[in-house]
């Protein structure tokens, strides 16, 4: 039996970092085995202009460990008001990677994102004309729809509208949990991507629900049923260049996480490369892993593969349950299956 495997370094390519203490105290967890991450612009108030995000980047990089080579590429948080000139100066001087959608209410954090889509046309054009490419959190709002069909419902009635208008902008569809999404992105070829998390392929909605509630699992868009898990799983162990890594590794306090109202979001960050490693194995593709956590997303994104590399040993990994921070205790996502790769 193969006792190591080497992959170039990962990138993560959907992740939260929070700020001030939450900061410091998860993202050594990212920082150890990612060289990158698409580092999510929801914090309160949110990261809408340049100078905001250029502001965070650096909190980001003094909070990197010493001896780490870690590099953040910022997003934009779009809002209604967002000015297409600061979007297309941000890129240019090299600061944003991409601009992130959050439809208005749809997840943490997201009360000032967009619920007319026709008043960010302009910015959407310009972001098209420069090769900005949009990240979406795809799920409409409409509390007439069900929460287990946002994802699906999110694509027929904006992404696909939003996609025929700019046909020339890339979009990256963020941790997917449907097979509707899945077979969207197989059957469109252009300028179309997908992240898929850790936890989506190791969960589904009985393991939130069935046998007592289970708040760390509860994440957005939350998981769904069994045979959409099994979609993602093929999707993500294909090899199929246009599905690649993104975490969404949410970190929250179990204070804030165990509450009657609890915060939606699972820590992934720490465990994440002995995940999948387990998961590619088990499906027969522990060769695609690679594929998927570190040449994937940088062939979509237009930048290089990492250049050094990770080795994964065969070797029961240790995880504590959670790790301390200031604001107190993050629960460590616990995928309810033994391990067997330590990275
Ligand atoms: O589960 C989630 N947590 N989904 C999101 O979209 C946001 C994230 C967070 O910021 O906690
Ligand atoms: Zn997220």
């Amino acid at each position: 039996m193969t006792q190591t495997h080497t992959i170039r370094r990962p990138d993560d390519w959907h992740l939260h970092l929070r700020d001030g203490d939450m900061l410091r105290a998860v993202l050594p967890h990212t920082s150890r085995h990612f060289a990158r991450a698409i580092i999510m612009p929801n914090l309160v108030p949110p990261v809408v202009t340049a100078a905001d995000a250029r502001a965070y980047r650096d909190r980001i990089l003094a909070a990197v460990p010493k001896g780490d080579d870690f590099t953040p590429l910022m997003t934009l948080y779009l809002t209604e008001d967002t000015d297409p000139a600061d979007v297309a100066a941000a890129h240019a001087e090299g600061l944003i990677t991409a601009v992130k959608l959050y439809p208005a209410g749809a997840t943490t954090n997201s009360a000032s994102g967009v619920a007319d889509f026709t008043k960010v046309a302009k910015v959407l054009d310009k972001m098209a004309q420069i090769g900005l490419p949009l990240c979406t959190h795809g799920e409409v709002t409409d509390a007439s729809v069900d929460i287990f069909d946002r994802e699906e419902v999110f694509i027929d009635r904006v992404l696909d509208p939003i996609r025929r208008q700019h046909p020339d902008l890339r979009v990256i569809m963020e941790h997917i949990t449907t097979s509707n999404a899945v077979d969207y992105v197989r059957a469109n070829d252009k300028n179309l991507g997908a992240t898929i998390t850790t936890h989506h392929l190791v969960i589904n909605r009985n393991h939130i629900l069935a046998g007592g509630i289970k708040p760390h699992y509860y994440c957005l868009p939350v998981a769904k049923r069994e045979e959409h898990r099994l979609a993602l799983r093929a999707a993500a162990t294909s090899g199929d260049a246009r599905f690649f890594l993104g975490t969404d590794s949410a970190p929250h306090t179990d204070e804030n996480k165990l509450l009657p109202c609890g915060c939606a979001g699972c820590f992934t960050a720490p465990n994440t490369m002995a995940i999948l490693a387990e998961v590619f194995e088990q499906d027969g593709a522990l060769e695609q892993l690679e594929a998927f956590t570190s040449l994937n997303g940088p062939a979509f994104y237009g930048l290089p593969p990492n250049g050094e590399t990770l080795t994964l040993v065969r070797e029961t990994p240790q995880f504590p349950a959670h790790i301390d921070t200031p604001d107190g205790p993050v629960t460590v996502f616990d995928p309810a299956m033994p391990l067997h790769w330590t990275a």
